[in-house]
């Protein structure tokens, strides 16, 4: 029987739709079971279970136990210490952010780096949960004053209800009580640091390095200035509420631990300031016995 064009148009029109389903089902590797399929996070990984594209990790900071406790902090005020180790303490004032003080966390998190927020009191009051996760995540909480007013420059009364106010909303936060405060602006005098002392128990926590991170240099100046000026003992200042701080951090952290610079929290380096290296117990980081060389030019200085 002689197929009419009409059928003959009807089985080349099955043959190309054979054609195309065949292609789009078996010619890619997406349902190959042993070629790539997607892991438990819902990434593609490659062929032979591989990885494509591997993220190296960044440095890590060592695990630095030491510990602290407020009645070696002698001095009225701290800007830096002496070590003979390569400690430092980073410090990030004025948040938290809802946006920016989680991405530092992660970044801090990823290097196993702690680090020292001083944080305003109204910030504090309303994001909690930051506070929260600031403290379980092993850094350390300062008070910055309710609603970083300058000390020096108010009465005692106000300045009570400043340095009270934001102690209260960090407890009720997280129930850790600040042992360590930051003069907003930095305006403080004798006076003021005195009172802080006998009438709180804060040590007045200054700063060595300033990256001006709030003239909004650029994250690169920023970056640069902070692993540049670093030096050992020292405490560097910057702010968690400015996006181009957070994401100059990768570039600082991961510069100031190739130059062999290890992060503890400002307690932890007021402690380390008080031994001597002689009574370091071995549980402690053997780095206190300076075994980490600094590959910068610092440590001959
Ligand atoms: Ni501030």
């Amino acid at each position: 029987m002689r197929t009419s064009p009409i059928t003959q148009l009807g089985f080349l029109t099955l043959a190309i739709i054979l054609m195309l389903g065949c292609s789009s089902t078996g010619g890619k590797y997406e349902n190959s079971d042993n070629t790539a399929y997607l892991d438990g996070e819902g990434k593609r990984r490659g062929l032979f279970g591989g990885r494509q594209k591997k993220k190296s990790a960044p440095l890590q900071n060592p695990n630095i136990n030491i510990r602290v406790d407020p009645r070696l902090a002698r001095s009225l005020t701290y800007s830096r210490v002496r070590t003979e180790g390569p400690f430092i303490a980073m410090t990030f004032d004025d948040g938290p952010h809802p946006v920016h003080t989680p991405r530092l966390l992660d970044i801090l998190k990823r290097r196993n780096i702690r680090a020292t927020f001083f944080v305003v009191g109204t910030n504090a009051r309303r994001y909690p949960q930051l506070i929260r996760r600031i403290i379980a995540e092993g850094h350390e909480i300062g008070n910055h004053t309710v609603n970083h007013k300058y000390l020096s420059r108010i009465s005692i009364e106000e300045a009570r209800a400043e340095v009270l106010g934001c102690e209260k909303a960090i407890v009720a936060a997280c129930g850790v009580k600040p042992r360590i405060l930051r003069p907003p602006g930095g305006h403080i005098n004798d006076r003021v640091k005195v009172w802080l002392k006998k009438e709180f128990g804060y040590s007045t926590i200054m700063w060595a390095v300033d990256p001006e991170d709030w003239k909004r240099p650029g994250s690169d100046v920023v970056a640069r200035r902070i692993i540049s000026e670093t030096d050992p003992g020292e405490i560097v200042l910057a702010h968690d509420i400015h996006g181009p701080t957070i994401a100059a951090m990768p570039r600082a952290l991961d510069g100031l631990l190739s130059n062999g610079y290890r992060f503890v929290t400002v307690s932890q380096l007021i402690a380390i300031e008080r031994r001597s290296v002689a009574r370091i117990s071995s549980n402690d980081n053997n780095l206190l016995s300076s075994s980490i060389p600094l590959n910068g030019k610092k440590r001959d200085q």
